[in-house]
């Protein structure tokens, strides 16, 4: 019998393991991290990986227990590089799933290729409708009746793979682009934990550039959640 101590708990090394992308304020983030830490044994936040020195997200990881790398894209010649650097952190945890939590870069085809169908993203926009930025303000202009937000598997195309859910909130009188952006990111923070506790479950998957639930292709706008 051996009995070398292993180097950690084996249960840790059974986890599935989730990196997670800010730039930001990170309430995304948080809502993923108490999701997994209190309903998903089964898997840890390997670490949150952040652009931006000052963004307050990190103090958030921080204060969850969550190690957190920051990786400043002003230090990299091109965007290329960055990802290159960014790659090598993310790839130092071997994570089974990468989550866009408010990652405002731009992504390289090489990096996307690299995680493609284990990389999940949130827009605040009903996809294929607002891809880009000012998606609130922009949902106004158009005189929308309702607006939302998506969450998708990231494929090479900004803003466009494939949809896995869908919250909807209506455009109220009198809204402005701070109104609107608050009632979508209350939905926000549903959205996304349910499409990781998919993924996690092994539920959720990219087959063929579609998004699947228990191997059955979602609908194109993913699944709708009406608020
Ligand atoms: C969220 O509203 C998310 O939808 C948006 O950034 C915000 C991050 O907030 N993402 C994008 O615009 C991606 N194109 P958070 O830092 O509080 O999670």
């Amino acid at each position: 019998m051996n009995d070398t101590p292993a180097p950690y708990p084996l249960e840790d090394a059974e986890k599935s393991r989730v990196v997670i992308l800010i730039s930001g304020t990170g309430s995304n983030m948080v809502t993923i991290a108490e999701l997994i830490r209190d309903e998903l044994p089964e898997a840890e936040v390997s670490a949150v990986i952040c652009n931006e020195p000052e963004a307050a997200g990190i103090q958030k990881a921080r204060s969850l227990g969550i190690h957190t790398d920051i990786i400043d894209h002003r230090g990299f010649t091109s965007r290329e590089e960055f990802d290159v650097g960014l790659m090598r952190t993310i790839d130092a945890y071997d994570p089974d799933l990468i989550v866009l939590a408010g990652f405002m870069r731009i992504l390289t085809p090489d990096f996307v290729r690299r995680y493609e169908g284990r990389m999940l993203n949130i827009h605040p926009s009903l996809l294929p409708k607002y891809q880009g930025l000012h998606t609130h303000k922009r949902a106004l202009e158009a005189g929308d009746s309702e607006h939302g937000v998506t969450v998708h598997f990231v494929t090479e195309v900004l803003d466009d793979g494939p949809n896995v859910i869908q919250a909807v909130v209506p455009v109220l009188d009198g809204d402005d682009p701070q109104s609107l952006q608050k009632r979508v990111q209350l939905q926000e923070h549903v959205i996304y934990p349910i499409a990781v506790k998919w993924f996690i479950e092994g539920r959720l998957s990219m087959q063929k550039g579609q998004s699947c639930l228990d191997n059955k292709p979602l609908p194109p706008t993913g699944l709708k959640l009406d608020t």
